[in-house]
């Protein structure tokens, strides 16, 4: 499927409703909502049986869904910012909850994510990080923007990581 040619513009979610899918094990998509399709601008079929990268949106940094992929697979959940890209080329923030779906023997089955509005003071932050990393990782790969996270988090306090970053975001102003 050809790629949407981004554009600065950007797609006003609704309070209090959420964008829903789940995946397999590989995070090819098997389940999407309404509200998801609504707002990427493919309908459920377009994106069932696609891969998850479908709505990645070139400013988010791969260093992102590294960590992302490292905690699914240890069994964690992640909560994290992040910008997706529509069919039509704009773009939407979400405040996404990723979980691990298990079998009744505790196996992992597949991943579902949960995604809602988030506050323009969290994107302001995010926004400037992402595209930071994203030009770090463009020179030097992603051992060089995880330095470089790793390094800004340390800089706003000792204690803040890439799993509390949300909870901690009013310190990163
Ligand atoms: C349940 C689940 C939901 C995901 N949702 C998104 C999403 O909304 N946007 C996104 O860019 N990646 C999402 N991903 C991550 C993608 O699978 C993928 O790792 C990412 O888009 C980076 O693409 P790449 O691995 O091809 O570089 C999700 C993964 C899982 C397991």
């Amino acid at each position: 499927m050809k790629r949407p040619e981004p554009r600065n513009e950007e797609i006003e979610l609704k309070n209090n409703v959420y964008i829903e899918s789940d995946t397999d094990p590989k995070g090819i998509i098997t389940y999407a909502n309404d509200y998801f399709a609504e707002i990427s601008g493919y309908t459920p079929e377009e994106l069932v049986g696609q891969p998850h990268n479908i709505v990645r949106h070139p400013d988010m940094p791969k260093i992102l869904f590294k960590i992302l992929w490292d905690r699914l697979k240890e069994g964690k959940n992640f909560i994290a910012a992040v910008k997706n890209l529509a069919k039509d080329g704009r773009y939407y923030w979400v405040f996404t909850d990723f979980e691990t779906v298990r079998d009744a023997q505790g196996n992992i089955t597949g991943y579902k994510a949960i995604r809602k509005k988030i506050s323009h003071h969290v994107t302001d932050v995010l926004d400037p990080l992402y595209r930071k990393l994203t030009e770090i990782e463009k020179e030097g790969g992603m051992e060089a923007s995880e330095k470089y996270l790793h390094q800004f988090l340390t800089e706003h306090g000792e204690d803040i990581t890439v799993d509390n970053l949300l909870e901690n975001i009013h310190r990163l102003y």
